[in-house]
């Protein structure tokens, strides 16, 4: 079988460093690799880096080897394009259609899939410019993902990173595996929760669950790769944050709450995939709880929690929005599922059956996915990503 053909585009950036280590995944894993560098982007990786480690020529422009037309074919030919790291000019010009180098051409003469991992100040990447821009690209289909927050050149930090390596392999590697196909969710947002929420005692215990949150990252995961804007608003899952992602912490179910209503205002999506608690302490002991010789500990009281997945349900905040809700059930799954459907008011209800195989933190999920216009799928035991493309296939199905 042949061998999948990627273009890695690289446009210059400091970050052009880390694009050899995605070539090295690419190429390790049996993909045939096409270094395109931008002009610019020699001054931090030459030319023959990328000629080295691909195995091909490297150019950077369309006036070389003319007769074999580069400009056309190298696009045609590829199964996908993956730009790393994506510079804010790189992104005006795919934005805009400009073709003033072999990589802008490719980037026009590609039928495939494209990957753009942007990388670059925040201000850049926070100038109305630069936003308009990414928003045309994914209303297109383009998958951007988004830039990770952390030390960026010199001693700033903020959003703008280019996300590590091994993340935008892997993203790269769900998108081939979708095939030659518009990502679904281009253009859309979507939120979803992950995680368990912690409702604190005093300041060293915390009433919790057990939800470790690897499903709500397999949405994120497979979200990013079909195209869509994500917001993940994570609960206590001290899980890496995934490339390509919005990532927003909350501790507590009412924390959790702001968050997602915030981020829900403008999605057309929102999964709550995280385990709430349904009551929290009534108080919060500023001091520690101590045992005292003799006496019997205090009773905890108790006070309900919003329930974020009604509330979102209940009042849209557009209404096209799919909302989606998750369901751990112990016994008499599909009934409970059925009558928590109907109650949340959700679109749509992933209901786990909890038990010995199934339990919280495996890598791997089974579960039965009801639907409120009655529809009913199950999804066999299989990987937490499998699970969630089932998911992302309902929903959309569901946005028209
Ligand atoms: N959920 C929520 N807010 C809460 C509790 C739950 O948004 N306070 C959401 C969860 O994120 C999940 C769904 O509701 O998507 C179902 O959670 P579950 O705990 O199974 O539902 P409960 O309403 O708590 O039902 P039960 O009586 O079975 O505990």
């Amino acid at each position: 079988m042949d061998k999948p053909k990627v273009v890695l585009g690289v446009s210059g950036g400091i970050a052009a460093y880390k694009a050899c280590e995605l070539l090295r995944r690419l190429t390790e894993s049996g993909h045939d690799v096409r270094v395109v560098p931008t002009e610019s982007s020699l001054h931090f990786v030459g030319a023959a880096t990328w000629s080295a480690l691909s195995g091909h020529p490297v150019s950077t422009e369309v006036w070389k080897d003319v007769h074999e037309v580069p400009h056309v074919r190298i696009g045609q030919g590829a199964d996908l394009v993956v730009v790393a790291p994506a510079t804010a000019d790189m992104l005006a010009k795919a934005a805009h259609g400009l073709a003033d180098d072999l990589l802008t051409n490719t980037l026009l003469t590609a039928r495939c899939p494209v990957v753009l991992a942007p990388a670059m100040h925040t201000e850049m990447w926070e100038h109305p410019a630069t936003q308009e821009n990414v928003a045309t690209l994914r209303r297109r289909g383009t998958v951007v993902i988004e830039p990770a927050v952390g030390r960026l050149t010199g001693v700033d930090t903020g959003k703008g990173r280019l996300p590590d390596p091994g993340e935008i392999f892997e993203v790269c590697r769900r998108v081939l595996a979708r095939g030659p196909v518009e990502p679904d969710l281009a253009g859309r947002h979507v939120v979803i929760s992950a995680g368990g929420t912690r409702e604190p005692l005093d300041p060293v215990r915390y009433l919790g669950n057990r939800s470790s949150g690897k499903q709500g990252y397999a949405l994120a995961r497979t979200a990013v790769a079909r195209g869509a804007r994500v917001t993940l608003v994570e609960a206590n899952t001290g899980l890496p944050d995934p490339a390509g992602a919005d990532v927003l912490h909350a501790g507590t179910a009412v924390q959790l709450r702001e968050a997602v209503l915030k981020a829900a205002a403008d999605a057309d999506v929102v999964v709550m995939a995280a385990a709430v608690a349904d009551f929290r302490p009534a108080e919060y002991a500023t001091g520690k709880i101590k045992k005292k010789d003799g006496q019997e500990p205090a009773p905890i009281t108790l006070v309900r929690n919003p329930d974020i997945l009604a509330e979102v349900a209940g009042e849209r905040a557009r209404p096209e929005q799919i909302v989606v809700g998750f369901a751990a059930e112990t016994d008499n799954v599909l009934a409970n599922g059925r009558e928590k459907l109907r109650r949340k008011g959700c679109d749509l209800l992933v209901v786990n059956e909890v038990g010995e195989r199934r339990t919280f933190g495996s890598e791997e999920n089974e579960a039965v996915v009801l639907a409120a216009d009655g529809g009913e799928t199950q999804v066999p035991y299989g990987p937490k990503e499998a699970l969630a493309d089932t998911v992302w296939d309902l929903v959309s199905s569901r946005l028209g």
